[in-house]
């Protein structure tokens, strides 16, 4: 079977774009891919975060993996900082990677826009550690949103350049970016991506939100102003109905050229209010779910175990292939 492997950041604010961008990928791959899906804390702490609430968000994050439908006993679903060979092949890579490389990172620049007081090495480097993650396992594909594909790019990049120098070590992963879906867009503003760190709370909606509220920012979705309220889907001039036919789409399983003309004669409020009934009707059932796992620790920690031990030994083949490749003498 061929290699998935996939992350997001910790954080039980996953909005409905990391789910249909990256998780409903993730889950649906569980069939016909042996897959690794992990919670990515060394990456999270290029940021500030408070120990306490990062906890919090760890567990948040892997109860909601399950609630998805993630299912532990197919795939190896662990924590970042379980597997140390993360660390130690980031280091590895560091040394392969050119600062020219690391400079022209979107993600990078934006970030360091935004946060101008803590630029650290660690931002910086934060894409050579997300190449270690994919590089470990030997992954075929990698299921990620449309913003990743300059770090995936970068990834194959950096395998390419090792494996010329010191002979095949890693595998060149593809990208796995769905077709549709990769890119939801903010309700509020829909040229820009939704995104869970955006200060306008009714930009996004998160997978734990109460679902009054998920139907309420819904409704409130800025629709598109042009002479006739027509609805069709075309993202150059109509960017914000055509984000909403987007989810009502996902959310229901339906094509859009299905889903269309219905819409005929209706106006934008029925098509929200359509998308607010599907959405709702995804997420809460996930919810749910999500409250059971979320209160059994016992449970979580079981699979954390499991799948650190799992991935750790896929992990540290990979690092000893490449610790020999460079010429480091095996401890004795
Ligand atoms: P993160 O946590 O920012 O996002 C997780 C996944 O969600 C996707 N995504 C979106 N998809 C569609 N529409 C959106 N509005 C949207 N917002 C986010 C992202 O593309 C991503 O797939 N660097 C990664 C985490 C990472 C990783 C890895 C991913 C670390 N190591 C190795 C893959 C492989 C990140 O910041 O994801």
């Amino acid at each position: 079977k061929p290699i998935v492997l996939s992350g997001c950041q910790p954080s039980g604010q996953l909005t409905l774009g990391n789910y249909m961008g990256a998780l409903k990928q993730w889950v649906s791959m569980q069939e016909t891919h042996d897959c690794l899906y992990m919670i990515v804390d060394l990456h999270a702490i290029t940021v500030r975060q408070d120990p306490a609430k990062l906890k919090e968000a760890c567990l948040d994050g892997l109860a909601l993996y399950l609630a998805c439908g993630i299912d532990p006993t197919r795939s190896t679903l662990f924590l970042q900082s379980h597997v140390p060979e993360h660390a130690q092949l980031s280091w590895v890579l560091n040394c392969f990677t050119q600062m020219g490389e690391l400079n022209r990172m979107t993600q990078f620049k934006d970030k360091s826009a935004r946060n101008a007081s803590n630029i650290n090495v660690g931002l910086y480097s934060y894409p050579v550690l997300q190449a270690a993650d994919i590089l470990l396992y030997q992954a075929n594909e990698v299921p990620v949103g449309e913003d990743q594909k300059q770090h995936l790019e970068l990834t194959r990049d950096i395998a390419t350049r090792f494996n010329n120098i010191y002979g095949d070590t890693f595998l060149i992963p593809e990208p796995y970016i769905p077709e549709f879906g990769a890119r939801i867009m903010s309700l509020q503003e829909p040229d820009k991506k939704m995104s869970k760190s955006d200060t306008n709370p009714n930009n996004f909606i998160g997978l734990l939100e109460e679902p009054k509220k998920v139907a309420k920012k819904i409704k409130r979705a800025v629709t598109d102003s042009d002479e006739q309220a027509r609805i069709y889907f075309d993202w150059a001039e109509k960017p914000g109905v055509t984000n909403l036919l987007t989810l009502l789409s996902l959310a229901t399983g339906k094509t859009v050229d299905e889903l269309v003309p219905a819409y005929e004669d209706k106006m934008y409020g029925h098509l929200k209010s359509d998308v607010a009934d599907a959405v709702v009707a995804l997420i809460e059932p996930l919810q749910q779910r999500y409250n059971e796992l979320r209160a059994d620790r016992a449970y979580l920690d079981e699979v954390m175990r499991q799948g650190a031990e799992k991935a750790q030994v896929r992990a540290a083949a990979t690092l000893k292939a490449t610790y020999e490749a460079l010429g480091f003498i095996a401890k004795p």
